[in-house]
């Protein structure tokens, strides 16, 4: 599982870069599009705030709790339609950010939580967080299938029967490169081209300690003790126009981001590794793993019917 330091280096890091360019409780998971790019970024996530409202049938007075919160996008909107919410993240900056914004979040790694600390929920979601619980050296150990079956046990603990988790996450898709041809830490990130190989090896730098499942079963085969699958659907082309939405924005010009940028510019101008961390956000790798079918992204409304 990724630790607090593998997501500082990166949510924490761009922290104030990302709420000056798409909002203080902006959403850093795949929108909901559904093909109609007509709509602009927040009504795409807006339509997945509904979908999983519907899906999950919440209404005013649910208890949810949303795993891997950000910055609390998504509890802020179930706010605003009377749910109970309760966020939970890791990074220091966004949880930093949400108690700063008056979201009822706690600052915890997820695996800590229990029906005896927090009580039980009616729906539980988790949005990009599932894409931490893995981390290389885990997968490398064999641990992969056993770190899933253990959260869908602590997702199932919370939860009543009959009670719906819905979960979003990138997967590795039908072109995952082999694990032993990936030359970990040794790209040459200042070229122009790059292989899959090394669009994986630079993806392991961007997310530190994480590892993906493997395909839509890698998320749902290890749920099936305690859930039913009620849908599920690929967003890997919405994932690719939130991903190109999110890089307008990063350069949208507003004041607040260029004084910030102003800020950071003697310390790109003095770090290698700061320059080197920006260099591999502007290799658009994320984007282009999606575009090759490196990656998937799956989107899953489950139905707890087994302790
Ligand atoms: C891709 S972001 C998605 C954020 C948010 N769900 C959204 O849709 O805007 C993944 C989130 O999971 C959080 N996270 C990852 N592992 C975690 C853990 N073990 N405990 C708590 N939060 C975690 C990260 O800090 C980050 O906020």
């Amino acid at each position: 599982m990724a630790i607090q330091e593998d997501l500082d280096a990166h949510y924490t890091v761009m922290d104030k870069i990302f709420r000056f360019s798409v909002g203080e409780k902006g959403a850093y998971s795949c929108a909901r599009f559904d093909g109609d790019y007509s709509l602009s970024l927040e009504e795409a996530q807006d339509r997945k705030y509904q979908f999983i409202v519907d899906g999950c049938q919440i209404k005013k007075g649910t208890k949810v709790l949303d795993i891997g919160c950000g910055w609390g996008a998504f509890i802020n909107d179930l706010n605003q339609r009377g749910a109970e919410t309760t966020g939970v993240v890791l990074a220091k900056g966004q949880a930093d950010a949400c108690i700063k914004n008056g979201l009822n979040v706690r600052h915890m790694d997820s695996k800590d939580i229990t029906s005896a600390t927090f009580g039980k929920f009616d729906v539980v979601t988790a949005m990009g967080s599932p894409e931490h619980l893995c981390s290389v050296d885990e997968f490398r150990q064999g641990k992969q299938d056993e770190i899933y079956k253990t959260y869908f046990n602590q997702v199932s603990e919370l939860l009543p029967i009959g009670g719906r988790f819905y979960c979003q996450t990138m997967v590795f898709g039908p072109k995952m490169v082999k694990f032993e041809d990936i030359p970990f830490d040794k790209t040459d990130i200042w070229k122009d081209e790059f292989t899959d190989e090394e669009l994986m090896d630079i993806m392991c730098r961007i997310f530190p300690g994480s590892w993906l499942p493997y395909g839509k079963e890698g998320i749902i085969d290890p749920a099936l003790d305690h859930f039913k699958v009620i849908s599920v659907d690929s967003g890997r082309l919405d994932y690719i126009e939130t991903i190109k939405r999110w890089s307008k924005a990063f350069v949208k010009p507003n004041l607040r981001k260029y004084l910030y940028y102003a800020a950071i510019t003697p310390r790109y101008l003095l770090s290698p590794s700061f320059r080197a961390f920006i260099r591999r956000w502007k290799v658009e790798a994320t984007l282009a793993v999606f575009e090759r079918l490196v990656f998937e992204h799956y989107r899953v409304v489950f139905e707890k019917v087994k302790d």
